[in-house]
C-alpha cells in the first residue's frame, strides 16, 4: 500500500470514532507530499502512522492547527525520525485485564500469569484492579484499586465476585519496557492517541504499580522463550500463558508455530486476539453482523468471548 493511502486508511478506518485530532492529522499528511517524502525514507516497518505520530508527540510536535504543527514536524525531523527507528508502536492497555479476569478466575488459584508479548507488563495485574461489569463491582481482596475497568457485559459471562491470586508474574517481549524508566513511560503515554484521558489516567495508575513490584520480563521473541518461563513458574501453581493483540505482528506460520508450543506446554493458554488472527477459530465463531473492531477470547483453543479492543465490552457466547 503506498504511503498517502496508508495515512488514509489510518485516518478513516482506525483514528476515525477514537481521536478526531489523529483522524485529521493522518488525513493532512496524507496531502502533504513534502511530509510524505520524508516518512518515505524510513524503512517501510517504521512509515507506521501510529508510529510516526508518537515520535512526533515525544519531540512536542503537538500544535493545533496543521500549519504550525507540519513546521513542528520538519524542524525537528531528525530526531522525530531516530525515535520512530529505535521505537516499536508497543501500546499496552491495562483496560484489556477486564475481557481477560473472567477467564483468569476460572483456573483454580493460586495463578502463575506469564505473558506473552507483554510490553510493560501492564496486563499482569488483573487482580490489583477495581472493575466494573454493567452493575456489578469486583475490587481486590484489600478493596477498590486506585484504577476501575468499565466493561459492558453480554451473555453468561462468569464474573467472579473477587480477582484470582496471583503469585508470579511474568513476560517476555522483543522490547520489554520499565515502567520504572521515565522515557519508557513517556513512549506509552505517546502512544496513547490525543483526547483518550481516560485511557492515559488508567496507564499512569498501572505503570505505577508496575514500576513498584516489576514483573520479570525478558527480552526474546515469544516462540523462543515461553518454554523456560512456564518451566520457572512455582510448581504449586497453576500456570497460564496469556497473549493479547500481539499474534497481529506475526507472519501466519510463526502464529501456528506459537501455537503448537504453547499447547505442549504443561500450562493453560489465553489468547485474546482480533477476528481472523487465528484463523483455526473461524468456524467456531458466531455469525455477527456488527462491525465494530473486536478481538477473540479463547480457552485452551477454544473461543468464549468477543472483546472490545480495550476491554471496553464482553460478548460471552462460550458455556455459562
Ligand atoms: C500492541 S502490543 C500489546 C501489549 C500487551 N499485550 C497489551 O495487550 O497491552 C504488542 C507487543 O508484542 C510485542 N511483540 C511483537 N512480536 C513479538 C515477538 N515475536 N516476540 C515477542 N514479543 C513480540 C511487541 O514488542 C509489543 O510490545
Amino acid at each position: 500500500m503506498d504511503l498517502r493511502r496508508r495515512f488514509l486508511d489510518f485516518a478513516h478506518r482506525e483514528a476515525r470514532g477514537n481521536s478526531p485530532c489523529y483522524e485529521q492529522r493522518a488525513a493532512d499528511i496524507a496531502d502533504d507530499d513534502t511530509v510524505l517524502a520524508l516518512i518515505g525514507q524510513l524503512p517501510t516497518g517504521k512509515q507506521q502512522p501510529n508510529l510516526i505520530l508518537a515520535a512526533a508527540r515525544v519531540h512536542g510536535a503537538t500544535a493545533e492547527t496543521y500549519g504550525e504543527f507540519r513546521e513542528q514536524l520538519l524542524a525537528r525531523w531528525p530526531a522525530i525520525a531516530a525515535t520512530a527507528a529505535s521505537r516499536r508502536t508497543q501500546t499496552n492497555e491495562a483496560g484489556r485485564s477486564a475481557t481477560l479476569l473472567p477467564v483468569f478466575a476460572r483456573f483454580p488459584g493460586p495463578l502463575s500469569l506469564i505473558e506473552a508479548g507483554a510490553s510493560a507488563g501492564l496486563c499482569l495485574f488483573p487482580d490489583r484492579l477495581s472493575y466494573r461489569y454493567g452493575d456489578v463491582l469486583v475490587d481486590p481482596v484489600d478493596g477498590p484499586a486506585p484504577v476501575r475497568l468499565s466493561c459492558e457485559v453480554s451473555g453468561p459471562a462468569p464474573i467472579p465476585t473477587r480477582p484470582p491470586e496471583v503469585v508470579h508474574r511474568a513476560g517476555v517481549d522483543l522490547n520489554p519496557l520499565d515502567m520504572a524508566d521515565a522515557r519508557d513511560r513517556e513512549w506509552l503515554e505517546a502512544l496513547v492517541w490525543p483526547g483518550q484521558h481516560d485511557r492515559i489516567a488508567r496507564l499512569r495508575a498501572v505503570a505505577a504499580i508496575a514500576a513498584a513490584d516489576p514483573p520479570h520480563l525478558v527480552t526474546g521473541d515469544l516462540t523462543d522463550r515461553i518454554g523456560e518461563l512456564v518451566a520457572a513458574a512455582p510448581s504449586d501453581s497453576t500456570v497460564v500463558v496469556f497473549h493479547s493483540a500481539v499474534l497481529t505482528y506475526l507472519p501466519l506460520p510463526a502464529r501456528q508455530k506459537f501455537v503448537t508450543t504453547v499447547r505442549e506446554l504443561p500450562c493453560h493458554w489465553v489468547s485474546q486476539e482480533g477476528v481472523g488472527i487465528l484463523p483455526e477459530f473461524a468456524d467456531r465463531l458466531p455469525r455477527d453482523e456488527t462491525t465494530a473492531a473486536r478481538m477473540v477470547v479463547a480457552v485452551d483453543g477454544e473461543p468464549v468471548a468477543y472483546a472490545g479492543p480495550h476491554g471496553q465490552f464482553l460478548d460471552w457466547f462460550g458455556p455459562a
